[in-house]
């Protein structure tokens, strides 16, 4: 079992707690690197169990400060972490309840999402997982935060609440799920839960297929730092909207509206990049109107206009020339014009950028373009550019 996987118990979380558990996470933190020189200063004066946890938890706590900003002093355990939101995430999703509403959290967690819903609402949160249950009060305590929790298992747990918020487990036996069905609890327990209130909000896989989700909700995919993190389905009168695409930092907030029909035509002098979000929430028409742009074609999520617009939504790009797709010729043309692919994306192309960046094999001297492989009319086609802004 690696380290980090280490089971954290509440006899552990009680010890940590104390001067003398406080002494061995400063001592644990102080050494991280070296585990093995770590476990032996340490079990000279602590018992080896503990010390194991210590050095886990010092671990999770590294790899969880890219989610959260007061993760030196929050607890976790190592699925726990994985499974939290990150802050700028639930930050951003508690706005989408009203302030003051009592919500149920309902899979709580360590508390990824209660940190966010604590700061705005009144909470109630629930897990079935005593231990977790603890990590999360640690952890709204580590914030000034406080909620209500409760260890009870959700599926039999009568709400009381304004709102719910369901955070299911993706996992069985440690491994990912794909289905919603296979979610615990399954995605259609909203059901039930609509019993209870008719305003809930259900966090999914960005990934979920379409099929799966259901009618009569607002789905919103969100990405933070250009990836698509999540998407949440709003039910009742958490629903604004039938989808929409958010962007963080910001929040940048898109949602489709009736329009014209998007062209499809040559490329013009820019090529957008839309944010994974975007393309996720089939929001590409509502883009291109924004951006006064045209599609490259029907099935690529490229977009192109004749004169710049910049948008949180899509990286832009100067085309400074373009060709179908030849590698001799693209080499020929980069040396020529004493460039080299800074950076290479690619839709619906069938070489790996790492591929391309070595079958192309020029020095990193000279002018650092991007390189942007996609199809056009089903050939293979190459647009060499220069950002031109997010
Ligand atoms: C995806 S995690 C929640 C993550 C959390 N929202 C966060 O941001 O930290 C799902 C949680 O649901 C809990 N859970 C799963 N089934 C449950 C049930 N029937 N009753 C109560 N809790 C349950 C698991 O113990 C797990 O902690």
């Amino acid at each position: 079992m690696s380290l980090s996987s280490t089971p954290i118990t509440l006899d552990a979380l009680r010890f940590f707690r104390t001067s003398r558990g406080a002494e061995l996470l400063t001592e644990a933190a102080d050494l991280a690197g070296d585990e093995l020189r770590a476990s032996q200063v340490l079990r000279a004066r602590f018992p080896a169990d503990i010390c194991r946890a210590a050095l886990a938890l010092v671990q999770l706590r590294q790899a969880a400060r890219e989610k959260f900003s007061l993760a030196d002093q929050m607890y976790f355990d190592r699925e726990g972490l994985e499974m939290a939101s990150r802050e700028e995430i639930s930050t951003y999703r508690a706005t989408r309840f009203q302030p003051g509403q009592t919500v149920a959290d309902l899979g709580c967690g360590i508390g990824g999402d209660l940190l966010g819903l604590a700061a705005r609402c009144r909470v109630q949160a629930i897990d079935l997982d005593r231990v977790r249950l603890e990590m999360a009060r640690l952890n709204l305590q580590a914030a000034g935060l406080g909620a209500a929790l409760i260890q009870a298992d959700l599926c039999r747990f009568p709400v009381r609440a304004d709102a719910i918020f369901l955070d299911p487990a993706r996992r069985h036996e440690g491994r990912r799920v794909r289905s919603g069905e296979d979610y615990s609890p399954p995605l259609s327990f909203v059901q039930e839960l609509r019993r209870f209130t008719p305003a809930v909000a259900v966090k999914v896989a960005p990934g979920i297929d379409e099929s799966e989700l259901p009618g009569g909700c607002e789905v919103e995919f969100i990405s933070a730092g250009q990836q698509c993190r999540e998407a949440v389905l709003y039910f009742g009168p958490l629903a604004s909207a039938e989808r929409r695409a958010t962007v963080l930092p910001g929040p940048h907030t898109l949602v489709g509206a009736p329009g014209t029909a998007v062209p499809v035509a040559p490329p013009g002098s820019f090529v957008y990049d839309p944010d994974p979000a975007l393309v996720r929430s089939h929001l590409l028409d509502e883009l291109a109107r924004r951006l006064d742009a045209w599609k490259l074609d029907p099935q690529i999520a490229y977009l192109s206009s004749a004169h710049l617009v910049t948008s949180a939504f899509a990286r832009a790009y100067r085309i400074l020339s373009s060709m179908p797709f030849n590698l001799k010729r693209l080499r020929r043309f980069l040396a020529q014009e004493g460039m080299y692919a800074a950076e290479i994306k690619k839709r619906r192309f069938p070489i790996e950028p790492q591929e391309l960046r070595h079958l192309l094999d020029l020095p990193t001297q000279g002018q650092g373009v991007t390189l942007i492989l996609t199809r056009l009319a089903d050939q293979p086609f190459v647009f060499i550019c220069v950002s031109a802004g997010k």
